[in-house]
């Protein structure tokens, strides 16, 4: 059975990468998490997608040039609606004590191919080893270097090479960054790609997926994951509802 991955959250009904958006994704029925990781000036991970907060938050600005006690009193809500008014850019730790506890997966993808973050790698590890969330996490990113460097800080914890574009063998590229799964563009997966990465029996978890006839294509091809806004929608096309 395929795993639904709730991308930012459930970022369709709530602002992403925020606790509601992932306290939504809980309620929908999603198996798991995907969220982004960048570091603030003093070094704390935070839960954002841009490397600005701009779009995001009632602020303009870096996330590197904020400590994280000045992002504390950033709205991160307003932008998506006046409801959500009270939600922070979440630091990764605060994300972690909330999901410990409960049977979800999770993605943390670190977001550093603009900016390389120095130390994010270590930072990231280090709380995902406090919280005992090492088995149930992947690591992603679309920095291949980055995922070389866990490897050799972490012989064990599962990572997973996002790319955008169409690779030559790219079950053999996975192996070359040291990785265990793939995080690939859904549109790069022809079928003769999914055959490959069948063949080499390695994981694959599209991203983003949201239209239902692309959500049926990955759950026929046995897809470990699908990556999508729209967690609840994927549970009921996963659960046979044609409409
Ligand atoms: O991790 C899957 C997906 O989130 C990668 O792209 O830009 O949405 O972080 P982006
Ligand atoms: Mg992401």
């Amino acid at each position: 059975m395929t795993y639904i991955f709730a991308h930012r959250g459930s970022s369709k009904d709530c602002p992403e990468n925020t606790m509601a958006a992932f306290k939504k994704a809980f309620e929908d029925g999603a198996d798991g998490i995907e969220l982004d990781v960048q570091l603030t000036k003093d070094g704390v991970p935070v839960i954002i997608h841009d490397e600005k907060i701009d779009r995001t938050t009632n602020q303009k600005g870096y996330i590197a040039d904020y400590t994280y006690e000045e992002l504390l009193n950033i709205d991160a809500g307003s932008w998506f609606s006046k409801a959500f008014q009270n939600e922070h850019i979440p630091s990764l730790e605060m994300l972690l004590q909330w999901i410990a506890p409960l049977p979800l997966l999770l993605n943390v993808e670190l977001k550093n191919n603009e900016i390389e973050y120095d130390g994010l790698e270590e930072k990231t590890l280090d709380l995902l080893h406090r919280y005992g969330m090492e088995k149930r996490t992947v690591l992603s990113s679309f920095n291949h270097y980055s995922l070389i460097k866990i490897r050799k800080l972490n012989p064990y914890i599962e990572t997973a090479p996002l790319y955008s574009d169409g690779l030559l063998d790219p079950w053999e590229y996975v192996k070359v960054v040291s990785s265990q799964s793939a995080h690939p563009y859904y549109k790069t997966l022809h079928p003769y790609i999914m055959e490959g990465f069948k063949r080499n029996n390695i994981p694959l978890r599209p991203y983003t997926v949201n239209q239902k006839k692309w959500m049926q294509y990955f759950f026929k091809w046995g897809a470990q994951a699908i990556i999508t806004d729209y967690p609840l929608i994927a549970r009921s096309v996963l659960h046979g509802d044609p409409s």
